[in-house]
């Protein structure tokens, strides 16, 4: 028998029952493994991001209820008269703003859709001429939905640093600091007469570190592209779409994907996305 090997006054068993404190000599000293890490997740999580650049987020704490508002002050502004939108439309030359995305070329093929870009963070740079009166509670939900995003990014950001064994604040510090960069995008993509002919959105890498996407809860269109096919996302009700951008593939030396992705349409549905973009501050 090994020195020390008594037996124990008590079985784990009796103290359970007895409902006592485990005593210091049954307590497990993690110093040796360093902080217990969601092994498995964060496997899980390279896996994902080195074949597909995506993943479906759940259990990020935000309510069906409150998701549910955003799906709907954005439909709302959607659902606004012409006249009542045009106060935000795009400038020419700009980005910002309700409209189409800006055209670069005659030859272009438009994009089945209508949206609302704007520059939400840093603060200071908001042009709130383009940031809706209209719904009422709009500017107070984007704002609040901001900042969730933010808390939501700087989790994933570090659990792509410790998937990769590296620096927990090594891709956080680039996109998520003071002065860092989100913009948001609200999507309309109408229903079309002629979905084989017309995209929604045409195919192409999102250049953001990550994005944060929220897809309409009852109508599928976002696919992504992996060896040569395309997939349909699938809606998962209240899961956020996260995928990588180009900036995150670059900072990963390739490791990570930045997937190219399109939407498609569909003839009886529109359909209503939120997208956020995190970019870096562009002065660092
Ligand atoms: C984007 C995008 C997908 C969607 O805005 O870059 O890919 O489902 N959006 O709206
Ligand atoms: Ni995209």
């Amino acid at each position: 028998m090994a020195a020390g090997d008594s037996l124990p006054a008590k079985t784990a068993h009796q103290m359970a029952v007895d409902g006592d404190q485990p005593p210091s000599k049954y307590i497990f000293n993690n110093t040796k493994f360093g902080p217990l890490k969601p092994l498995l997740l964060l496997l899980r999580c390279r896996s994902a991001l080195t074949t597909w650049g995506c993943f479906q987020a759940v259990n990020h704490g935000l309510s069906d209820s409150y998701l549910d508002n955003l799906q709907q002050v954005t439909k709302q502004f959607f659902e606004l008269p012409l006249e009542e939108k045009r106060k935000y439309f795009r400038e020419t030359g700009s980005v910002e703003g309700y409209g189409n995305d800006m055209t670069y070329s005659e030859n272009q093929v438009q994009d089945w859709c209508d949206r609302l870009f704007l520059q939400i963070l840093p603060e200071d740079q908001r042009k709130l001429r383009f940031w809706p009166e209209n719904p009422s509670n709009f500017r107070d939900t984007i704002n609040d939905y901001t900042m969730k995003i933010k808390s939501i990014s700087v989790v994933i950001f570090e659990a792509m640093a410790e998937s990769l064994d590296l620096e927990e604040h090594c891709f956080s510090k680039h996109f998520t600091e003071e002065h860092d960069v989100l913009q948001g995008r609200f999507i309309l993509y109408p229903p079309c007469p002629t979905p084989d002919q017309v995209l929604g959105l045409k195919a192409h890498s999102d250049r953001s570190g990550i994005t944060l996407l929220l897809q309409d809860p009852g109508v599928e269109g976002l696919q992504v592209l992996n060896d040569g096919k395309w997939y349909m996302v699938p809606v998962i009700r209240d899961a956020l779409f996260i995928n990588l951008g180009d900036q995150m593939q670059i900072l990963s030396n390739g490791i990570f994907k930045s997937p190219v992705h399109r939407v498609v349409t569909n003839k009886g549905k529109g359909r209503i996305s939120v997208a956020m973009f995190t970019e870096p501050d562009p002065n660092k």
